[in-house]
């Protein structure tokens, strides 16, 4: 069987490491061929595939980003053809089934394609640990980690000037990296898209840091949004998804922190250095994993599905249990780091 490859939507530490682990797999212990697909689905509508051996996939499980590019293109989108021009190109190139390596979006599209008919394996991927079916996703550790480093630096610079420091971290819907990476670094404050806090709730915990002779720290998600300053946040737009547009929640709060504590404020983005360089040791271990079950499963023509993790074990769900809700933080997990604020 003729396998194509794909990865979509944000790229993720860990997305060669999954790459590799099929590929190897795949091809030693059954009898596969593989083909990478260029930039996600844009290659699938444009036919743009080339031919994947042992070779392509050689010391990849440390290497960040992807091989085989990405993009957000949805095949279903205006002028791409849907299932019917994504199965002429697959049946034009002898390509039996897809593997799709992607967050909600592109599960959402292989899950379309899939009940159009087409063959296709997921393999679930996201920094943002959003998703439902599985209890961790890949990429999420490496992001915790780099923001975790960067808290601990921002922390001795705080520290120095007895400053507060505002860290914005990764998070369009969820709170999970700013909860653990917040918890990790013992910041003051955890303000996540889950739990809406008023700039009065934030600037009491600040006060309260300070006034224990501490230099306060807040983490903040790109996705929260403050009581009663929906507008301010809002009027921020949308941008070419049409999603709101993302970045400066830190930028609203930092002045009005100072502005009402009277302590010296400054913001920080972290942004895609959070999606960039190696992946931790836990995500190659776990995309490594994920990409060997997915050969598994390739075998058993496990179509619709993909493989995720459940507790230490890898399992295959239907792709429907994926989409959906979101893998919200629940209150009781924040209310443990919230323990901690003081
Ligand atoms: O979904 C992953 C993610 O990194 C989000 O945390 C972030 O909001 C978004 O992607 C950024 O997307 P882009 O790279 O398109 O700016």
């Amino acid at each position: 069987m003729k396998i194509g490859i794909l990865t979509s939507g944000g790229d993720c530490p860990g997305l060669n490491a999954v790459i590799r682990g099929i590929v190897l797999k795949g091809t030693t212990t059954y009898d596969f061929e593989f083909v990478g697909i260029r930039d996600g689905w844009r290659g699938v509508v444009d036919a743009d595939f080339f031919p994947l051996t042992r070779h392509e996939v050689k010391g990849l499980s440390k290497v960040g980003g992807t091989i085989l590019g990405t993009s957000r293109t949805n095949p279903y989108d205006g002028p791409h053809g849907g299932a019917e021009n994504v199965a002429k190109n697959l049946a034009k190139h002898g390509i039996d089934a897809i593997v799709a390596i992607g967050g909600e979006g592109t599960l959402a599209a292989a899950n379309r394609l899939s009940a159009d008919g087409i063959r296709i394996l997921g393999v679930p991927k996201t920094i943002d640990n959003d998703l439902r079916a599985t209890d961790y996703s890949f990429g999420f550790d490496t992001a915790v980690n780099i923001a975790t480093d960067s808290m601990d630096r921002l922390r001795t610079t705080g520290d120095s000037h007895q400053r507060c420091m505002v860290a914005e971290v990764m998070g369009r819907h969820v709170g999970w990296i700013a909860l653990h990476a917040g918890m990790a670094a013992g910041a003051h404050a955890i303000c996540i898209p889950e739990v809406p806090m008023s700039i009065e709730e934030i600037c009491d915990l600040v006060t309260s840091a300070s006034d224990r002779g501490r230099a306060p720290l807040v983490v903040v998600s790109e996705g929260f949004k403050l009581k009663g300053m929906d507008q301010a946040y809002s009027d921020k737009g949308l941008d070419a998804f049409n999603r709101p547009r993302l970045g400066g929640i830190s930028e609203v709060l930092a002045p009005e922190i100072e502005r009402r504590t009277g302590i010296e404020t400054r913001s920080t983005v972290l942004g895609h250095i959070q999606r960039g360089g190696s992946p931790s040791a836990f995500d190659r271990v776990l995309a490594t994993r994920l990409g060997l079950h997915a050969a598994d499963a390739l075998v058993d023509e496990s179509w619709g599905q993909m493989v995720a993790l459940r507790g230490t074990d890898i399992v295959r769900v239907p792709f429907a249990e994926a989409l959906g809700e979101l893998n919200t933080v629940p209150l009781q997990r924040y209310e443990e780091a919230a323990a901690l604020f003081g």
